[in-house]
């Protein structure tokens, strides 16, 4: 920073869940499938992120978004949780100009890195949110409103004590079931084998969706999906990559 005025964009970290409280006023605390890494932006992040918020910033309202209004036209909107930096949703966007994209991050680095990148490669269908997808999908998505949901290399938590703040649970796609529209579709990713079965599991336990998979389990690596930083990570690593794409159909 070059004074210690605090933007917008810092204080951004502190509001990415709303607090709740018990009936006796305690703090209510949940199950979480982040932990907010102490990552700093940078100033260019910052800079990006205070200086385009206004196109490209959404925050989270208690009223369901009008897409219609936010993106100017009526274009399907694909959702994407967990974006990190960014870099492959921005690539989506402008690969796919008759789509929009709505993004969630609560890493801000990540969002200030993905709108600068938005920033440079021009794109105006793509909107970010800074905030818990959960209380983004329970307050803000309208019913039969979203194309799609893209899940990329969400956290694994793999440790058993952990799973229980894996992001993928029946509960989660029961959420997510009504906001998606008829043929409305879910891809998932991840390099962890373990995470993989269980996103099978949960989602061939889903009566409304259908797997597109010809083995019906995953699908070969999709050309339209571009690598990720995870993903690539995950190669350097040894690790294999499934993808899961199934169809909301009933
Ligand atoms: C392992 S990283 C993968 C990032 C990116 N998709 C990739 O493949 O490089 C998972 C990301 O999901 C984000 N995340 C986890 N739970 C989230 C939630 N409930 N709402 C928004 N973001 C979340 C984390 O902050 C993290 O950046």
């Amino acid at each position: 920073m070059t004074d210690n005025k605090i933007t917008f964009a810092d204080q951004k970290r502190k509001t990415v869940e709303t607090a709740e409280f018990t009936e006796d006023g305690r703090y209510k605390r949940k199950v979480r499938s982040f932990v907010l890494r102490t990552g700093r932006l940078s100033e260019y992040q910052r800079n990006m992120m205070n200086n385009h918020w206004a196109f490209y910033g959404l925050e989270h309202q208690n009223t369901p978004f009008n897409f219609q209004e936010i993106y100017h036209n009526d274009n399907p909107v694909v959702l994407e949780i967990g974006f990190g930096m960014g870099k492959s949703l921005v690539e989506m966007a402008e690969q796919n100009p008759h789509k929009n994209y709505l993004g969630i991050e609560v890493h801000t680095p990540g969002v200030g890195a993905c709108i600068a990148y938005a920033v440079e490669k021009k794109v105006k269908n793509l909107r970010v949110i800074c905030h818990d997808a959960m209380e983004i999908l329970r307050d803000c998505i309208a019913d039969n409103t979203l194309a799609g949901l893209q899940l990329f290399f969400p956290d694994p938590w793999p440790k058993a004590k952990h799973h229980k703040r894996r992001i993928v649970q029946s509960e989660f796609i029961n959420n997510l079931t009504p906001k998606l529209v008829d043929q409305g579709f879910i891809h998932m990713a991840t390099d962890w084998q373990n995470y993989a079965e269980h996103m099978l599991e949960i989602l061939q336990s889903a009566v409304q969706f259908s797997n597109v998979s010809e083995t019906n389990d995953y699908i070969p690596r999709p050309d339209f999906r571009p690598l990720t930083k995870f993903e690539q990570r995950g190669h350097k690593l040894g690790h294999g990559v499934w993808d899961l794409y199934f169809l909301k159909t009933n």
